[in-house]
């Protein structure tokens, strides 16, 4: 079965009030392109093609403004409300009919990811189709994150925001699972802080050793953009490659045109819609190079 993609862009983002009391976190700006933009583009470069984004109810009726069906970038997207921000697990069970016992790569809204050979990460991460895969970064500051414990080189644990890190190895907000997380997922207990933890879900695959747990090197940037100072922090990440390379990041036209996925004919007529702003002149360059 063809991996399913799940976007979780609901959330309550009180770290950045009062900047999100009106507007979903996911639909900021990281500089020149709307925040959900950078997720959904990892999943085009996985390949996958049909996409469930999930949305508090409120917030719902822009993200379909934003993207419609997917048509035009060769998509197909579903529409799911997460009623209120119970917990990251709970992805799995919302999008369980979507699934219908397909494989998942789950990623998180807020979360950005850049470096050279992302594709065949990702690529080998789908091939992987008994268990999951998720990916490890070293940070500076672990005890934000879900972290990596190692026993003799090998994953034995992954500890949701530790006191005392084990490791600076935080697990990103990207996991590839088989077709068993949705009914994994409902045998999650809401954890103290009344969350049905992803953590807890992982840890179930680790237990049966079905987690490949692959580690991002130096050569990737993992971003989260939750707090006012690592937002701003994307925004100048984005940039910087932006105007020094002359390339865009996250434009999902350019991904669903390099994918084959929509023609020439097709990508001018986005560019047509965006003649005022640099993203149009971006893609009429693509197709003049
Ligand atoms: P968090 O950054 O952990 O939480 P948040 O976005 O609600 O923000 P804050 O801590 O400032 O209140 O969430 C990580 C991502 O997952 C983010 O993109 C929102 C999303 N999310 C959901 O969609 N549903 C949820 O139940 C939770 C907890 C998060």
């Amino acid at each position: 079965m063809q991996r399913k993609g799940i976007i979780l862009a609901g959330g309550s983002g009180t770290r950045l009030y009062p900047i999100t009391m009106a507007v979903s976190k996911q639909l900021l700006p990281v500089y020149d392109k709307p925040m959900i933009f950078y997720p959904l583009s990892v999943l085009m470069l996985a390949q996958i093609r049909e996409v469930a984004i999930i949305t508090t109810p409120q917030d719902q009726e822009q993200f379909i403004r934003l993207f419609g069906d997917g048509s035009q970038y060769g998509l197909s997207l579903t529409w799911i409300v997460q009623d209120s921000p119970d917990g990251l697990a709970q992805a799995y069970t919302l999008a369980e009919d979507f699934l219908a016992g397909a494989p998942s790569a789950l990623i998180l809204g807020d979360n950005i990811f850049f470096g050279h050979g992302l594709p065949s990460l990702l690529a080998q991460a789908d091939a992987n189709k008994h268990g999951g895969t998720v990916f490890a970064y070293r940070v500076a500051d672990p005890e934000r994150y879900g972290v990596v414990a190692f026993e003799d080189q090998k994953v034995r644990q992954i500890i949701e925001k530790p006191q005392n890190p084990p490791s600076n190895y935080a697990v990103t907000g990207l996991y590839f699972l088989d077709g068993d997380a949705p009914a994994r997922a409902k045998e999650i207990r809401p954890s103290e802080r009344g969350e049905l933890e992803i953590t807890s879900l992982l840890q179930m695959y680790l237990d049966e050793n079905l987690l490949d747990v692959q580690t991002m090197g130096r050569g990737f940037a993992w971003l989260d953009t939750g707090t006012h100072g690592t937002l701003l922090e994307a925004g100048s990440f984005v940039r910087t490659l932006t105007e020094r390379q002359g390339m865009q990041t996250g434009s999902l036209d350019e991904i669903a045109w390099s994918n084959k996925w929509i023609d020439d004919a097709a990508l001018e007529e986005r560019a047509k819609l965006f003649t005022k702003s640099t993203y149009g002149a971006y893609l009429h360059s693509l197709l003049s190079d």
